[in-house]
């Protein structure tokens, strides 16, 4: 009734914005490529944007320094109660990534060590061992599509490195239902009545097949370790001594929605990263020639490689927050409940920080630099901030050094790759290439 006598008095307007006609008129462009419509809106009106609907009060918020204060100086009066993560919830429950408030600081201090520095250093071995696997199974001439052997070699590398368990058997499968699940998550909420009434569709059917695909994942990892018990203080192993897992028992839920969790936020955003990286690569042949010759500094180089891909191609284009308590932003009030949408593909794109944005320039990461500490957020920032971003940019940079070393990858197509942003960043084509071996 309240959200009805809201839509009755229309929003009260905080910010600049689009009409509600503008509005209307962009529905198809706000689902086909938001990232356009989000720089146009920042263009159009400035680095606060306040769009015309009555309830939630909906902020996009484009200036780096309100970023910051979103998601750090004043993170406390917000949360993570938005439609993108309810939509994640269907998929990883209350893991990690989804959960907000106490909860979300038990589950943190809970995995925390399997993230320490020490802990991502020994994941080194591992990283490498699965860059040259996939190496070996390129054949000189051999065409691959790039996406799906990413995917594939980084749900390896959560695998030994999380679970202590080998993936590659189940991997196609595996990284299939996390597309797909996260596809069916994107699709439902632009859709919202379908589940709101109840409403068989191909998205729901989707979602449920991943859910039994990625469960019984989850069943098999539990099993294996209680079958196999190891003394490495991996993450499985922190989670099952947390929540006390037993032979013959159902797998406790607190344990089924981190592994889920690890196992969708932990490969497809890395594997996202290289798809683009490798794009990048084979249409920038000054550059890959660099990471090429680049010698005793190839990781040094790789690194640089995949954080410049980050910033052009921020896997996780989206961060939303519900603010719990009033704000000034940009100079303007912010009310309570309102949501707030940030997206680092625009920030990365700001030439205040980023001269010539569109550019591929990895060489900017070779410094230190104002805008790398103020307007770089690919990991998001502040107490929210991924927990596996040394892990990704490990994983990064050895990928990138050891495969440049081993194989060169040429384009099958020169051509430009648009993009699709469903919950990660996706090739809107298939990035083919064939190999040669070096
Ligand atoms: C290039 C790769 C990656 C990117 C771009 C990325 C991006 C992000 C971003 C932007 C957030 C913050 C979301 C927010 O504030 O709303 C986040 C959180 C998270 N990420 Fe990543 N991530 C990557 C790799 C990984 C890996 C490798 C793992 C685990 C193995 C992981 C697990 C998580 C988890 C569990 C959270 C929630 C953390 C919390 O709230 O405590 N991510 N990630």
């Amino acid at each position: 009734m309240s959200t009805l006598r809201a839509y009755a008095r229309g929003p009260v307007l905080t910010a600049p914005g689009p009409r509600s006609g503008v509005m209307l008129r962009s529905i198809g462009t706000i689902r086909k490529d938001p990232l356009s419509f989000l720089m146009q809106m920042q263009r159009e009106h400035g680095s606060l944007v306040q769009f015309p609907v009555p309830t939630p009060a909906s902020y996009f918020v484009a200036d780096a320094a309100d970023v910051r204060r979103v998601l750090i100086e004043n993170a406390r009066a917000y949360d993570k109660h938005t439609m993108q993560y309810r939509g994640l919830a269907a998929l990883t429950g209350e893991g990690l990534l989804t959960s907000d408030g106490e909860k979300w600081r038990d589950a943190r201090r809970v995995v925390q060590p399997a993230f320490h520095h020490e802990a991502v250093a020994g994941m080194r071995e591992s990283i490498t061992h699965a860059a040259e696997s996939a190496c070996e199974r390129w054949l000189h001439g051999d065409v691959i599509d790039v996406e799906s052997e990413m995917m594939r070699m980084s749900l390896q590398i959560v695998g030994t490195t999380l679970f202590g368990a080998d993936l590659s058997a189940e991997a196609a499968d595996l990284s299939h239902a996390t597309l797909q699940a996260l596809d069916a998550v994107v699709n439902r909420a632009q859709r919202p009545w379908l589940n709101a009434f109840h409403i068989p569709s191909r998205s729901g059917r989707h979602l449920r097949q991943a859910l039994t695909e990625l469960d019984t994942a989850v069943v098999n990892l539990v099993a294996h370790r209680l079958s196999q018990p190891t003394a490495a203080p991996d993450m499985l192993g922190m989670l099952m001594a947390a929540h006390g897992v037993e032979p013959g028992q159902r797998v406790p839920r607190e344990v089924r929605d981190e592994i889920v969790t690890f196992i969708v936020a932990g490969h497809e955003t890395v594997a996202s990263g290289l798809t683009w990286a490798w794009h990048l690569l084979m249409t920038h042949q000054d550059q890959y020639s660099l990471l090429h010759d680049a010698g005793d500094d190839v990781h040094v180089v790789a690194r640089a490689v995949f954080e410049e891909v980050l910033r052009l191609y921020p896997p996780a284009w989206l961060i939303t927050r519900r603010s719990l308590q009033s704000d000034v932003l940009s100079g303007c009030d912010i009310p309570a409940d309102a949501l707030i949408i940030m997206s680092p593909w625009v920030v990365h794109r700001d030439p205040h920080w980023w001269p010539q944005p569109e550019k591929f320039v990895p060489q900017r990461f070779l410094e230190s630099s104002d805008a790398r500490r103020l307007a770089y957020l690919p990991f998001g920032f502040g107490q929210r901030m991924c927990i596996g971003r040394e892990m990704a940019l490990l994983e990064g940079a050895i990928a990138l050094a050891t495969i440049s070393q081993r194989v060169k990858f040429t384009a099958v197509e020169n051509r430009n790759v648009g993009q699709i942003a469903s919950v990660t960043l996706r090739p809107a084509a298939p990035i083919k290439a064939q190999v040669q071996r070096r």
